[in-house]
């Protein structure tokens, strides 16, 4: 066999093959350069959140506890208190009316600060006491019927978009009812000169996201919004903007403490004078 020899390629030519092979090289490494750096960017974004989110949950977990204690020492003082007082008004034919009327009075003071104090305690109770599996849409279509009249009277419209055959969550009803109900109050509060409140739920059954599967629920308003420094605030307990009387900064509180024990997630996202969103994550098996 005769070997075919091959006439050498022109070295211009050559020098801009290898050019062209250099220049194709440093696009590749540049690309993967900032790959990299884009996936190490968003790795130390979410160690950040991750750290924010932790940082969070031990100042909230702490201040409830310092709260729980308090509530416990409140209520030891208030129960003699309440007794005493349901003795005298078991004697009420021995007092005139207007005696009766104020130690009436007296009474529904002490029930509601019971009642507000029973709240934190019931909340130190690592589980939720009654689960069964429920309907979730059943649940906020109460929450909201009750609210009905609040709704027309602060001129709110509110959009539902509520996915159908959501699984069944183990829940405790009442409580996640009253976590539904602080949310939607919150919102018409903030929207004092009326607004849209969207209330929507999805199921993601992938497992790649969080651990389990999970019902994702949301609420969004188009209300005040939060300022960015408030933000981290909200979920602490007596952490509240509004005027003596009107906020006691336990409804969110609340809120955080039942779904944590219900092992989801609740978090907030705001944007002032724009509204306010709130998500919440219930694990679904
Ligand atoms: N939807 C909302 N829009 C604007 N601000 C909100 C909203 N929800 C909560 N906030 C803020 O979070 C604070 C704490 O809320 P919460 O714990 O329910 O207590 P309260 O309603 O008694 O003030 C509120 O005082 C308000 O500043
Ligand atoms: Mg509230």
């Amino acid at each position: 066999m005769t070997e075919k020899r091959r006439t050498p390629e022109p070295p211009v030519k050559n020098l801009e093959n290898n050019l062209k092979a250099i220049e194709e090289q440093a696009l590749l490494y540049a690309k993967d350069l900032a790959r990299v750096f884009m996936e190490r960017k968003e790795q130390e974004r979410q160690l950040e959140l991750t750290k924010q989110q932790l940082e969070r949950s031990a100042r909230i977990t702490l201040l409830g506890e310092l709260a729980a204690g308090i509530a416990h020492e409140i209520n030891n003082i208030l129960t003699p208190a309440a007794g005493h007082l349901s003795l005298l008004l078991m004697d009420r034919a021995n007092f005139s009316e207007g005696v009766v009327e104020r130690l009436e009075l007296i009474e529904q003071s002490l029930m509601k600060a019971s009642s507000m104090l029973q709240q934190i305690l019931d909340l130190s109770r690592k589980k939720p006491e009654k689960r069964e599996p429920k309907d979730i849409s059943a649940i906020l279509e109460q929450s909201l019927f009750l609210l009905k009249y609040r709704f027309i009277k602060s001129q709110i419209k509110v959009e539902k978009n509520f996915q159908h055959n959501l699984p069944k969550l183990w829940i405790d009803d009442t409580q996640i009812e009253q976590v539904f109900t602080n949310l939607t109050l919150n919102a018409i509060e903030a929207m004092e000169q009326g607004g849209t409140l969207r209330i929507a739920t999805c199921y993601h059954p992938e497992k790649s996201t969080k651990k389990q599967p999970y019902v994702e629920i949301l609420f969004e308003d188009t209300g005040c919004g939060i300022p960015p420094e408030n933000l981290e605030h909200v979920f602490e307990p007596f952490y509240t903007t509004k005027g003596e009387g009107r906020g006691t900064g336990l409804g969110l509180f609340i809120c955080y403490g039942i779904i944590e024990k219900h092992g989801g997630m609740i978090d907030v996202t705001s944007a002032p004078n724009e509204g306010t969103q709130f998500k919440i994550c219930l694990p679904a098996s």
